[in-house]
């Protein structure tokens, strides 16, 4: 299949990344079409860790293209940063392997200052946001006052666009919520040297994939976040500001509907959340306590814990339709050896009436509880096995159970950080 979109199906921080990362050794080019760097991909290769934050997982991989669309919110600051520490690690030679839409929005100094001081003055209902800038910059972009990435290789104008936008940001800063604001000048220089150190990766992502797919090669969109987090479908307010779901490689880069072949949904094999928000599964005792040890469920861009508890499987049903899922792939699941019984939510009781779909208000969902089924464990370790024969039988019985109930094929499983910890049933390019 020559174009296949990869997405998160629950609250992120499902292991895209290392999947991403096995996959685009049969890919030609991987792309990010949203988010920002509130994503953090966790790649390990040879013992050694990276975290990527804006640039594909594909970059680890010698010569594949990698593609930041025109869905994405990029920080200039952590763009250098990242290709700085790459290019260090050895794995950054070519320099024409990054390409960065022209139509990208830039996350800007005023919109970290928004989105902290938003934050703080929400207090107990606080969404948690990673503190990146990520919500202003989209919003800006909605309300068509954001800067773009094209602006960066126009250096004549851009300190006067950013002048403009600084006044406006400072007034709602100093009046509004009574923060310092910030030097327009200072901003200016900053971006300036961006714009010398960046340029050069700027181009026209849709028309680079449109060659690319005339040519025959292989495409890999790679999501951040998860379906949950996403702005229409996800647990609003509790979501990120942009669409995680598949749809979104389609307007994230430039690419039609029609061009999309598969749709692979992540899901670990329990859950996990971060930041505040409802999570009807969530475990707040001895048990997700110590998947949170055994998984090492610490955020990758802020390092926060994260908040864990059983698979849900209504809410993977729910991912599934969303996204129009072909295939599912199953991470962590070594992380549940020697948990028996396993427990998965299979629907949502409110008020004593089991749920059709899932709810869209927050009211609801927060009432919700789950319904749970048992399936028994193993004592197994998984690390070792590289085929699905080879897994406890109880582990199997697991993930077939999870096929049937969500209606979706698993492809792949993951049963350790590294690349060839992973049993692929069926290759997303390969079959
Ligand atoms: P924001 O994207 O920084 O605005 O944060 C909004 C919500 O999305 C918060 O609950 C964050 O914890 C969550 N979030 C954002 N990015 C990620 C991610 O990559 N993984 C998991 N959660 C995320």
């Amino acid at each position: 299949m020559p174009l296949v979109v990869l997405v998160g199906a629950q609250w992120g921080d499902e292991g895209k990344g290392k999947l991403v990362d096995h996959f685009a050794g049969e890919a030609d080019v991987v792309v990010r079409f949203q988010g920002g760097n509130n994503a953090g991909h966790t790649l390990v290769v040879d013992d050694d860790q990276v975290i990527v934050h804006l640039i594909p997982s594909g970059i680890l991989h010698p010569k594949k293209l990698c593609l930041i669309g025109n869905g994405v919110v990029i920080d200039p600051a952590v763009l250098c940063g990242e290709i700085e520490e790459l290019r260090a690690k050895g794995y950054f030679g070519d320099e024409k392997r990054l390409v960065i839409s022209f139509r990208a929005h830039l996350i800007m100094p005023y919109h970290r200052r928004l989105d902290l001081a938003s934050e703080s003055r929400k207090g107990e209902n606080k969404i948690g946001t990673t503190g990146r800038g990520i919500g202003p910059a989209y919003a800006d972009k909605m309300s068509r006052t954001g800067l773009r990435f094209h602006h960066l290789l126009d250096p004549e104008r851009l300190p006067e666009r950013i002048r403009a936008v600084v006044a406006e940001k400072n007034a709602f800063l100093e009046q509004v919520l009574e923060e310092p604001p910030l030097d327009a000048e200072e901003v200016a220089a900053e971006f300036l040297g961006y714009a010398q150190r960046l340029g050069g990766y700027a181009g026209d992502v849709s028309r680079i994939l449109e060659e690319e797919l005339g040519q025959g090669r292989k495409v890999l969109f790679e999501g951040a976040q998860g379906t949950m987090l996403d702005i229409d479908h996800g647990t609003y307010p509790f979501v990120t500001s942009s669409n995680t779901v598949a749809g979104a490689a389609c307007t994230g880069a430039g690419i039609g509907p029609r061009q999309i072949d598969q749709v692979v949904g992540i899901s670990k094999a329990y859950t996990t959340r971060v930041g505040g928000g409802p999570f009807p599964t969530e475990l707040k005792d001895e048990t997700g306590e110590r998947l949170r040890e055994r998984g090492g469920e610490y955020g990758a861009t802020t390092g926060r814990p994260r908040r864990c508890g059983w698979l849900d499987a209504f809410g993977l049903r729910y991912a599934r339709r969303v996204n129009g899922l072909t295939d599912l792939m199953i991470t962590k699941l070594d992380v549940l050896t020697g948990l028996n019984p396993i427990r998965v939510g299979v629907g949502y009781r409110h008020r004593g009436r089991m749920l059709e779909d899932y709810p869209p208000d927050l009211e609801t969902l927060s009432e919700c509880e789950p319904v749970w089924e048992e399936l028994p464990g193993w004592d197994e370790s998984l690390r070792a096995c590289r085929s699905f024969a080879s897994l406890p039988p109880p582990a199997q019985a697991y993930v077939k159970w999870i096929e049937q109930k969500v209606g979706v094929p698993v492809a792949a499983i993951s049963v350790g950080p590294e690349r060839e910890e992973t049993i692929v049933l069926r290759h997303p390019f390969l079959s």
